[in-house]
């Protein structure tokens, strides 16, 4: 964590060089009137290219500069971990992020080397005077973790190793290569892209061909069709569910009494009987043989009389 206070130590007075002082009256123009305030931090930033480092007196002096209570400077200047508070290494000032996901990524093992190697304490410059290191808050390259800021770049994706070579390379004056120290570009995955690889995508080959609009369009028009499709087969099916059961409403089928098994068959059984109950002796004319006997008279021609 980072203590945003100003240096113990600060110089007479700041001023800026007539070229600086030209530029910032530049900018203090692309304000309406009464607005300049709204340049304080390309004006310290230019301090900061200037000195190093923003001092107490070079906050005075733009505070006068933008008409600008110097405790609103001061805020500013004390907010930003991007601006110096106090004197740091001549070739480098390295800031280690130490939030959550680059602590989790090894932010701590930076660190370490940081106090082996530059200085045991942040804010304090190296024995040769090349170097110093503080740790601040998440500089917002969280995807590409653990990283350490030396303004203006950002340098990503480190390893003991790596960070150890970077130092090696500050301090031998050699190029550095800012963004991720591993194999990858920004924040791509390691290894290379592995999304949109079509070379098609970038030949210009597709252009005006609408073939993967087409493809997109057909896809969609099924998706629909079969979505459809469902919702009518649901629906006709509640609809027939519901038919049937008005019509079981309205014509409730008739209760049949249930039959023991033992009675059907003892009805079976008389069935067989009645013909041998008919008394034999009897003519078939006899009332007590054919209820309708008599009633009406057969002929022998076998006509009704
Ligand atoms: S947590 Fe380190 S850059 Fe965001």
């Amino acid at each position: 964590m980072s203590v945003r206070r100003l240096a113990s130590e600060q110089p007479e007075s700041f001023a800026f060089t007539p070229e600086n002082l030209v530029w910032a009256e530049k900018q203090i123009l692309k304000f309406p009137a009464g607005r300049q305030a709204s340049a304080v931090i390309p004006i310290l930033w230019r301090v900061q290219e200037q000195e190093g480092w923003i001092s107490e007196p070079s906050i005075r002096f733009v505070g006068e500069l933008l008409d600008m209570p110097f405790i609103r400077v001061l805020e500013i200047a004390t907010f930003y971990t991007m601006f110096l508070l106090a004197p740091v290494g001549r070739k480098a000032h390295i800031q280690v992020c130490g939030t959550t996901p680059c602590a989790l990524r090894g932010a701590g093992d930076l660190l370490k080397v940081c106090r082996s190697r530059i200085h045991a304490e942040p804010l304090h410059v190296s024995a040769n005077g090349d170097l110093s290191w503080e740790e601040v808050e998440c500089l917002g390259a969280c995807v590409n973790a653990p990283m350490v800021q030396i303004v203006p770049d950002t340098y990503e994706d480190l390893t003991v190793e790596s960070f150890n070579t970077l130092i090696d390379d500050i301090e031998a004056g050699k190029p550095l290569k800012p963004g991720p120290q591993v194999d990858r570009f920004m924040s791509m995955p390691v290894g290379g892209q592995r999304v949109l690889v079509s070379a098609e995508l970038y030949d210009g080959s597709m252009i005006g061909q609408g073939a993967g609009l087409a493809a997109a369009k057909d896809a969609i028009a099924a998706r629909a069709k079969a979505a459809e499709e469902a919702k009518l087969a649901e629906e006709a099916k509640v609809a027939e569910e519901a038919r049937a059961a008005e019509a079981a409403k309205a014509d409730p089928a008739p209760a049949k009494d249930p039959v023991a098994p033992a009675v059907e068959i003892q009805g079976e059984a008389d069935k067989e009987k009645v013909p041998n109950q008919v008394d034999q002796s009897k003519p078939a004319s006899d009332p007590s043989v054919r209820p309708d006997a008599g009633k009406v008279e057969v002929s022998q021609s076998g006509k009704k009389d």
